[in-house]
């Protein structure tokens, strides 16, 4: 695991200013401890909301358009969730693939809009049951990054990678620990082979789908996994807590 274990919490489609009380919690709770770095993912509607409200935890936010500014009914650039107070987004979540019909191009131009704007990114791949079974989840999941690494100019700190298989995502059913296990080490080798040794150290590469606080210590405790993405167990202060309680025992074990 990474010196900083990175816990991020994606709300999805969640939350109105009634959950703010949980956002404040998660926080309180952070600042009891630096050993973990934490963070969350609201919808959009709630960043500005919970950057007033947190001290410690980073904001963020789950997608952004890849153009500036302009006549784009709907959309929020990059810009404008800086300007809200997130530090980092989340790009290509498979749920933005399967649901926005978004491919390798799009996340690519959404990448160089967010790190354009002085964002960090999560960057995030995986594979789909059909593929895991015929044996080409590693080459299509390091597919998904090439395509996106043309566009990270300074991969180093800013950039953060989620591997989340999609049948797992909500699922209840969280990946192998030898699959996760090989996954990441792949997606380590390639970090290195794209950016260098540092970046490799750097970088840190989070395991997503249906983390929670009763598997997140075997998964953490993995060689190349840095932290979580999680969705579900992030919507209540306990769960999420108890995942960020993993990270910091395993850290110290
Ligand atoms: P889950 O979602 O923890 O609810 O499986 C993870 C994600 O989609 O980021």
């Amino acid at each position: 695991m990474a010196e900083r274990p990175f816990i991020v919490g994606n709300w999805k489609m969640n939350g109105t200013r009634a959950m703010l009380p949980e956002a404040r919690a998660i926080d309180r709770a952070a600042q009891r401890q630096m050993k973990v770095e934490v963070a969350l993912a609201p919808p959009f509607t709630l960043i500005h909301a919970v950057h007033r409200e947190v001290e410690q935890i980073g904001v963020g936010a789950q997608d952004c358009h890849p153009a500036k500014d302009g006549a784009y009914t709907g959309d929020i650039s990059a810009a404008m969730i800086a300007d809200a107070g997130a530090k980092f987004v989340i790009l290509g979540h498979s749920e933005r693939r399967e649901g926005h019909g978004e491919d390798d191009a799009l996340v690519a131009a959404k990448i160089e809009a967010a790190l354009g704007a002085g964002l960090r990114i999560v960057l995030c791949c995986g594979e789909s049951l059909e593929t895991r079974d015929s044996g080409r989840a590693e080459e299509f999941v390091l597919g998904q990054l090439r395509h996106a690494f043309a566009k990270v100019v300074d991969a180093g700190e800013r950039l953060t990678i989620a591997y989340e298989p999609i049948w797992a995502i909500g699922t209840g059913r969280s990946a192998g620990l030898e699959d996760i296990a090989a996954m990441h080490g792949a997606i380590r080798r390639l970090v290195k082979d794209s950016f260098g040794t540092q970046a490799a150290a750097q970088v840190r590469i989070l395991y997503g789908g249906s983390v929670k606080p009763e598997n997140a210590r075997e998964i953490l405790a993995l060689a190349d996994v840095d932290g979580a993405l999680v969705g579900g167990a992030s919507l209540s202060a306990e769960s999420f807590l108890g995942i960020v309680h993993a990270a910091i025992d395993d850290d110290a074990a």
